[in-house]
């Protein structure tokens, strides 16, 4: 079944000039990519996207690290597009993330982990919505 998920290039990744690198796995993975965007978020709106994370200790690191510069959202879709982007990105904690995974490639910590993707069908909806109007999904335009 077709399926969207949202992908984030995090600030590590972004100054670590890797967005294109990162983006050519995606795309060559044969996701679609429906809408991307360079942008930075507050502390508030970090907290807010990972509120589901309130109660974890490393809620504050992370809220502060995904607000502390630019990141690149990424709106996906294609066949089976939320478990077959988690297997592309790997385990959290990169030292765990299998050979040709991009955490594997370019993360440095569980904190610090170069991308995000959703962990559901229906967070992919909910998460693509939090960073793009409808309109600005290539699907949905002429
Ligand atoms: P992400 O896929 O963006 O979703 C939740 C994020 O919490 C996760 O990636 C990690 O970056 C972060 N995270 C998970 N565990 C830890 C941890 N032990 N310490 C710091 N950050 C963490």
């Amino acid at each position: 079944m077709t399926e969207r998920t949202l992908a984030i290039i995090k600030p590590d990744a972004v100054r670590n000039n890797v967005c294109g690198e990162i983006l050519a796995k995606i795309t060559q993975a044969g996701f679609k990519v429906l809408g991307t965007k360079m942008m930075r978020i507050s502390p508030a709106q970090a907290g807010e996207f990972y509120a589901v994370h309130k109660e974890r200790p490393f809620y504050g690191e992370l809220v502060n690290f995904m607000s502390s510069g630019a990141i690149m959202p990424i709106a996906l879709e294609k066949e089976n597009a939320v478990a077959d982007f988690r297997t592309l990105i790997g385990s959290t904690d990169p030292a765990e993330a299998a050979e040709g995974t991009i955490r594997k490639a370019f993360a440095t910590s569980k904190g610090e982990n170069a991308i995000h993707g959703s962990d559901s069908a229906e967070n992919g909806r909910n998460e693509i919505a939090f960073f793009f109007a409808e309109s600005e999904l290539v699907a949905n335009r002429a």
